[in-house]
């Protein structure tokens, strides 16, 4: 991909690009919860956000990695340039999304880790994928339920709050828990819905 370096942006002259690519793919989305619903299914997704990774937090990232602060970086070294969450209701709506997403023919499989039955240690939980468009855009998908958005939002700003002092193998343990107490919601939520569609 020729990127031109001239501007002051970290992603050079390709942001309009990757907006493209990123409406590209909401719009995929769009079509995969249209066809749910034409074909009288439940819309698989409750909510989808896509964005660009804002100049300052992009040159953030590329220092700590070590990275130069190069749109070379910030578009082929790191792949969260161009990012979407999808949230689901339910556990199967998330292999469905990630399954049709993996299918789309302009867009290369470049790396999938579930975090779901390869669940972090510290209780999170989440389906990732990073996806190439055309042989020059990364795209990072993260699927994931309601109840593991909830705990992902919640660990979020807790694990940016100033500096834990006390206390600190004890709060871990309570937010794995909370995790894990979540995540078996989420099993008995899919158990009751395989039961109703059953009937
Ligand atoms: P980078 O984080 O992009 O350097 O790569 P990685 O290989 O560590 O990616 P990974 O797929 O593990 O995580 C990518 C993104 O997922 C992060 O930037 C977060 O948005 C999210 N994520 C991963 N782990 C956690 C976690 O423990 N808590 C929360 N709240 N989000 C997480
Ligand atoms: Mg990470």
């Amino acid at each position: 991909m020729q990127i031109n370096n001239t501007n002051n942006s970290i992603y050079g002259d390709q942001i309009l690009r990757m907006q493209a690519v990123l409406n590209n793919i909401i719009t995929e989305i769009d079509l995969f919860r249209e066809s749910a619903k034409a074909a009288g299914l439940d819309d698989p997704i409750e909510h989808c956000h896509g964005r660009i990774k804002s100049e300052e937090s992009m040159r953030e990232k590329l220092r700590k990695k070590g990275l130069p602060e190069t749109a070379d970086s910030a578009l082929n070294v790191v792949h969260d340039a161009i990012g979407i969450r999808i949230v689901c209701a339910f556990i199967d709506d998330v292999y469905k999304t990630k399954d049709y997403l993996v299918g789309l023919p302009d867009f290369q499989l470049i790396r999938e880790k579930d975090y779901i039955r390869n669940v972090k240690d510290n209780g999170y939980r989440s389906y990732h994928l990073i996806l190439r468009y055309r042989d020059m855009y990364y795209v990072e998908i993260q699927i994931r339920t309601i109840s593991m958005d909830t705990w992902a939002a919640l660990e979020h700003h807790l694990k940016y709050k100033k500096k834990i002092t006390g206390n600190e193998q004890l709060i871990v343990n309570e937010l794995k828990r909370l995790a894990d107490e979540l995540a078996s919601t989420d099993l008995s939520m899919q158990t009751i819905k395989n039961m109703i569609y059953e009937v």
